[in-house]
């Protein structure tokens, strides 16, 4: 990383005393999605994605680093023994990392983190990219740093992916790049450009049948049609600007609910076959299309859980909720919209 802005915070008291720190990340739902990996240690994506900030889904994770502290202690959900405890271990020691190289007083100290996702974790609604923005804005102040907002973007991915982009607002992009300094994210146009609605359709609280997206994305190159996706993906990442940019919906809503469908279609032929739809997902998916016949506009997609993203335009957010929350497979429905950037919130966990 480059020390351009690795700097003490000259805002926060940067003593040797423990400050507690608490952030609020949100997820967000890929309309291009990062699927696969061209280096593993430093997660760098096969390719650039795009995605859209969501108001109500979220991590809040508070973090206290304390010199008196023998080991971090990581309580997630509730559970100090969540199975997440060693790769937010492991992101702390990047966070303590930088601050060795800055000299800051808590370089050396553990921590407490207390993490808590206002939605259900592992089913496919992205709660390691919230968890991980949330971890590295808090932990990165808490500690005493100050980065810009390009390094928060590149040590945020080193936890997760997808967190890459949780650390940004409103309409994002996360750049393809070969090199950790070049794979960051960037908000493309703020929440205020365009209020979409998005209605999560939850039909299972399970975790996902694929295991984790981690495990998940070292199959995506065994897909006999990996090779053609990496070959068309950098003009629908363009198309998909463009709608955004001309907040054209008919052609957006097409584009990502054709996205969704080929990155499914990758995991269905790649080996292991990684099967992640379940009856309710299929039931949805042809609940929009009989809405869309009627002239409703709505478009689904979807990560690597079964839950369901269905994105339409605000006028016709009630009415699709209602549809999709009345079908039999569905357990409840969490409708939600474009937000924009992280925030710091004063309510700390512990
Ligand atoms: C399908 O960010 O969860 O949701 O980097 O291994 O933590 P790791 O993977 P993760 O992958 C998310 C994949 C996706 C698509 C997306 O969000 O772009």
């Amino acid at each position: 990383m480059s020390s351009t802005h690795l700097s003490p915070d000259p805002s926060s008291a940067a003593g040797s005393a423990p400050t507690k720190t608490t952030f609020r990340a949100h997820t967000d739902i890929a309309f291009i999605k990062y699927w696969g990996k061209k280096d593993e240690v430093l997660r760098l994506p096969e390719n650039g994605s795009i995605s859209m900030k969501l108001a109500d889904l979220y991590t809040t994770t508070t973090v206290e680093f304390d010199p008196q502290l023998k080991q971090d202690v990581v309580k997630i959900n509730g559970l100090v023994e969540s199975g997440e405890e060693l790769r937010v271990i492991q992101h702390l020691q990047r966070v303590r990392d930088l601050a060795t190289q800055v000299s800051l007083p808590l370089a050396t100290a553990s921590a407490r983190v207390v993490s808590n996702n206002n939605f259900p974790t592992g089913s496919g609604l992205s709660s390691s990219g919230s968890g991980f923005a949330a971890l590295t804005l808090a932990a990165t102040r808490a500690i005493g740093l100050r980065l810009s907002q390009k390094e928060l973007s590149i040590l945020a991915r080193q936890g997760s992916g997808s967190a890459c982009r949780a650390v940004c607002g409103g309409y994002v992009e996360w750049h393809d790049a070969d090199t950790s300094e070049g794979s960051f994210s960037e908000t493309l146009f703020p929440a205020d450009h365009w209020t979409l609605s998005d209605v999560v359709v939850v039909v299972s609280q399970d975790r996902k049948t694929v295991g984790t997206s981690t495990a998940a994305h070292r199959t995506a190159g065994s897909s006999p049609f990996f090779i053609t996706r990496l070959q068309r993906i950098n003009q629908k990442i363009l198309a998909v600007k463009t709608a955004i940019a001309e907040k054209n919906f008919g052609q957006l809503g097409q584009l990502i609910e054709a996205e969704a469908l080929e990155f499914h279609s990758i995991m269905l032929t790649s080996q292991p076959a990684q099967i992640a739809l379940l009856p309710g997902t299929i039931q949805v998916m042809h609940q929009v299309l009989q809405l869309r016949s009627k002239g409703i506009p709505c478009y689904f997609t979807l990560n690597t859980g079964h839950n369901i993203h269905v994105l339409t335009l605000p006028t016709h957010a009630d009415l699709v909720a209602d549809s999709l929350q009345q079908l039999p497979l569905v357990e409840w429905v969490v409708f939600t919209k474009t937000v924009g950037d992280p925030v710091q919130v004063s309510d700390h966990l512990l």
